[in-house]
């Protein structure tokens, strides 16, 4: 087969490390991490919940008229209680999967597809084979077996195509899903369930006059990231929620491949936070607004209960300023006075269409970066009395702290930059099989780690962009971020939609600030990755390893 095929043999020398010397793990992971592949089920793993995904070209109506053409994964329960998926049909989303910590789950995923894919596990803490690395991606006709317990505490997590260099297409094309966890510590909490937790998934898409998608991913594009003409939630244009008047779970996902969301509703009632990517906070928070970057999720409780039947209220993305200092503002839709806005929108795409202006980048988008514009409506629907009180406590968080970091006195840093038309972690591009020396990190040890965008100088005006940075394996906790104090205009447009508190997986890092995080890295030795959610940024190599022994 292909080149891939080598570099994986070569990587079998990662793959075959074992696990560490856990003693809550049973054996089963032990045998299973020392499998490349893993094409069949093993026969000492007795899975809970067994699932067949098959990947596939579909066509779905997602507008009006023609339908479109889609990548669709379709799941069939083999075991499993009821519940446990919705296949999500009639939209290009990937089946939402519903598990209960501690089940242990059997994923036997099938590649139809015209391509090599491999499905990764966002958020989850698995042994590193079942976590969807893309040295694992199948061909056509080839199975992956998936196999592992379900470790992370409740919250909202997802999973999407990992595959090397066309991640972002793929997650365009329909390869991404919910994976939704629950555990008795949260249902005990009594919080709205079942119609009244609704998961929202937000992402953009553009489409011809024959309603197929458009990606496209000229240089232009792929610097700042691909960003559609639309929105769309769960898959929907114009989508609209009919609630009851009372309390709901919302449960906010970032699906988009680089568009970055300030939430906020539009009559100014604060957002009130439950949960961010790792599950609910120790208790809610409120912000007037909510910065949502690619590949995290923010949990939002909403009593109706005020309002009249019929009344309407929207969520909108608001005006934001993404860049630090003045060259490469013009992108994201800021410096409206030099560059009139929505001048740059799709209207004159033929003109403008990838072009550099005065070291710039043009937005291609008719929905420009950081402009202002309606996620989706709400609609007050009908009378229902429910229990509208939200706990003062939600579930108990063990803080991290800094001294108890095995490289405390010495922080790891992870220097993001953009140059010469590259995306780079630490001066470095994405390479499979290439773990530098820095990049090897103790299993069962606590890590100090700094995501550097500029603060420390390294801005040089010419590409200087917010940065999603994403982390592989288990969840982590923000210790502080500081922003250089040339880029604090900017940054007030956005400062206060930071959710700092609870388990993260993903963080968005502004241009000029550096973020400082602590990430356990417990359990599972093998490659884990790093890398910026911005999948495009992914695609063109801001991604590494790490390699955990
Ligand atoms: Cu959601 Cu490695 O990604
Ligand atoms: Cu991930
Ligand atoms: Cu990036």
């Amino acid at each position: 087969m292909k080149k891939t095929n080598l570099q994986r043999r070569k990587l079998l020398k990662y793959a075959g490390i074992g696990i560490a010397g856990a003693v809550t793990y049973p054996s089963w992971t032990q045998a299973a991490s020392e499998l490349v592949r893993v094409n069949r089920p093993s026969a000492d793993f007795l899975p809970d919940v067994e699932i067949e995904l098959t990947m596939n070209t579909a066509d779905v109506a997602v507008l009006q008229g023609e339908k479109t053409h889609i990548w669709k994964i379709t799941g069939k329960v083999i075991k499993g209680p009821s519940g446990v998926l919705d296949n999500n049909e009639g939209t290009y989303l990937a089946p939402t999967l519903s598990f209960k910590k501690g089940q242990k789950v059997r994923l036997i995923l099938n590649n139809n597809l015209p391509a090599q894919s491999i499905l990764h596990w966002h958020g989850l803490h698995v042994p590193a084979n079942m976590d969807g690395n893309p040295m694992y991606a199948i061909d056509r006709g080839e199975t992956y077996v998936y196999e592992f317990e379900i470790l992370n505490r409740a919250g909202t997590y997802f999973y999407h195509s990992h595959t090397h260099s066309v991640t972002a297409r793929q997650v365009y094309s329909g390869l991404a899903g919910l994976l939704i966890v629950s555990d008795d510590q949260e249902q005990a909490l009594n919080l709205p369930n079942g119609d009244f937790d609704v998961p929202l998934v937000i992402q953009d898409r553009s489409f011809d006059d024959q309603n197929q998608l458009v990606y496209s991913a000229h240089m232009m594009q792929r610097m700042q990231g691909f960003l559609g003409d639309q929105i769309l939630v769960n898959g929907k244009p114009n989508f609209v929620l009919p609630v009851a008047t009372r309390a709901y779970r919302l449960r906010l996902v970032n699906g988009s491949n680089s568009r970055i969301y300030k939430l906020a509703w539009d009559d100014g009632t604060p957002l009130t936070v439950i949960g961010v990517d790792g599950g609910l906070l120790e208790s809610p928070e409120q912000h007037a607004y909510v910065m949502l970057s690619p590949g995290e999720r923010v949990e939002v409780w909403m009593d109706f209960s005020g309002r009249a039947v019929g009344n309407e209220l929207t969520m909108r993305s608001l005006q934001f300023d993404t860049s630090a200092h003045g060259a490469m503002g013009m992108m994201g839709g800021g410096h409206r006075g030099m560059m009139g806005g929505g001048m740059m929108g799709g209207r004159h795409r033929g003109m403008m269409g990838g072009g550099m202006m005065g070291g710039g980048m043009m937005s291609v988008s008719a929905l420009p970066s950081g402009s202002d514009y309606p996620l989706l409506k709400i609609r007050v629907a009908k009378k229902e009395q429910g229990n509208n009180t939200l706990p003062k406590i939600l579930t108990p968080i063990t803080a991290l702290h800094v001294k108890n970091a095995a490289n405390a006195a010495n922080p790891r840093t992870i220097a993001l930059s953009m140059e010469h038309m590259s995306a780079l972690l630490n001066g470095r591009s994405y390479k499979m099989d290439d773990v530098q020396p820095d990049e090897i990190i103790p299993v069962n040890s606590l890590q100090l780690i700094e995501f550097d965008n500029g603060f420390g100088g390294g801005m040089h005006g010419m590409m200087n962009m917010p940065h999603p940075m994403h982390l592989h394996g288990e969840q982590f906790q923000i210790v502080k971020r500081e922003i250089s104090s040339g880029s604090s205009d900017n940054y007030a447009t956005v400062a206060s939609g930071f959710v700092n508190s609870g388990w993260k997986d993903t963080v968005l890092v502004m241009p000029g600030e550096k973020v400082t995080i602590l990430k356990p890295f417990n359990d599972f030795k093998g490659l884990f990755m790093y890398h910026c959610h911005n999948l495009e940024h992914e695609d063109m190599g801001m991604m590494r390893d790490f390699l955990i022994n």
